[in-house]
């Protein structure tokens, strides 16, 4: 049987940071509010001449270095954005130019914070069946250009990052299950109203701006975790000690926690860097889970599982061996 295994990771921050106490200067905000509510003490915001291309590119390049691959070896990119360069073309190809692959499918997965686990279950499809031997996933995100820098209630919670991985097929088990879900129904929880074809004007006068419910937000992002949890420990015949590492989406520490309470989870399960880069979208699973090899907490032949939620809203989980 045929595996996606992961050969290689890497992620990127901005240089540039914003912590709380930064927030507190321009806002009605305090740093002790937002580490209360959300767990985040600082965010990394991009400058003039960075994009989610520049960022993700780097991030990938880390990755092919991690997993010691050229880009001759590279027969897919997806990359899981809401925050693309362009309309078009895709990011995707915008790295795979700057990577130097040629000819492979790129293409951008748009899935706003589940963007990297959908872009996970793609690649690892493609790779199973055959249609691709070498994959990379990437989330990337500049959430601070569509940020607005006067709401309190959304710009304490976002942040710029990039996190890949290269996935190779394999004989060793990597990907074992993933599933990924959307319901449409809750479209103006969480959205961004303006873009192209709706309020264009908006977008062109530079207030295209996420825009949030936040509590209803939390709840729905809560009870789907429940579903996922269910859908998750039915995959591991009900056996969630099976589980080595949880990687939540970094939305927030207390949806984190929620969601690892609803598995059944202890917290020295459960990897956390939303205090450090708040809540990057599709880039945050990939930013955690480099984190946590980088510092030896999560070791080859680790099982990890993913689970992200975000705007759709979208939803999905991974279950893998590292
Ligand atoms: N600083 C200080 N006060 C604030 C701030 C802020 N940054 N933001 C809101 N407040 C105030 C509100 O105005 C309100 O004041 P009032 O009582 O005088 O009216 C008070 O704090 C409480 O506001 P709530 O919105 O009820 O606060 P809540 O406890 O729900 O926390 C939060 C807000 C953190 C946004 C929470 O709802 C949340 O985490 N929601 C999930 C949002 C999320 O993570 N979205 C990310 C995208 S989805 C995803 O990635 C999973």
């Amino acid at each position: 049987m045929t595996y996606a295994r992961i050969a290689g990771i890497g992620s990127f921050l901005p240089e540039k940071v914003v912590s709380n106490k930064d927030l507190e200067k321009t806002m009605d905000t305090s740093d002790e509010w937002i580490r209360e509510r959300t767990g985040i003490k600082r965010r990394h915001v991009v400058v003039d001449g960075e994009t989610t291309s520049s960022i993700g590119l780097i991030a990938a390049q880390r990755a092919m270095a991690d997993a010691g691959l050229g880009p001759e070896d590279i027969d897919l990119i997806v990359v899981g954005t809401a925050t693309p360069d362009k309309v078009f073309p895709s990011t995707a190809c915008i790295i795979q130019r700057q990577l130097g692959v040629r000819g492979s499918p790129a293409f951008d997965v748009h899935a706003a914070c589940s963007g990297f686990v959908y872009g996970l279950d793609l690649a690892n499809r493609y790779i199973v069946t055959g249609g691709a031997k070498t994959a990379l996933v990437i989330g990337s995100e500049t959430l601070s250009r569509i940020t607005n820098w006067e709401d309190r209630g959304t710009a304490v919670l976002f942040g710029d990052g990039a996190g890949a991985v290269v996935l190779t097929a394999s004989e060793e088990p990597g990907i074992l299950a993933t599933h990924i879900h959307a319901d449409g129904e809750y479209e103006e929880l969480l959205h961004v109203p303006s873009g192209v074809s709706v309020g264009y004007d908006e977008t062109r006068a530079g207030r295209a701006f996420i825009e949030m419910n936040g509590n209803a937000v939390f709840k729905r992002a809560v009870a789907t975790f429940d579903n996922i949890a269910r859908e998750t420990i039915a995959d591991l015949d009900g056996h969630i000690d099976n589980v080595d590492w949880f990687i939540p989406h970094q939305a927030n520490m207390r949806i984190i926690k929620a969601a690892a309470k609803k598995l059944g989870l202890p917290m020295d399960r459960v990897i956390a860097t939303v205090d450090e880069h708040a809540n990057t979208s599709g880039a945050s699973i990939p930013l955690a889970l480099d984190q946590a090899v980088r510092d030896g907490r999560i070791k080859r032949g680790d099982m990890l599982m993913f689970a992200a939620f975000g705007a759709g809203f979208t939803w999905g989980s991974a279950m893998l061996k590292y």
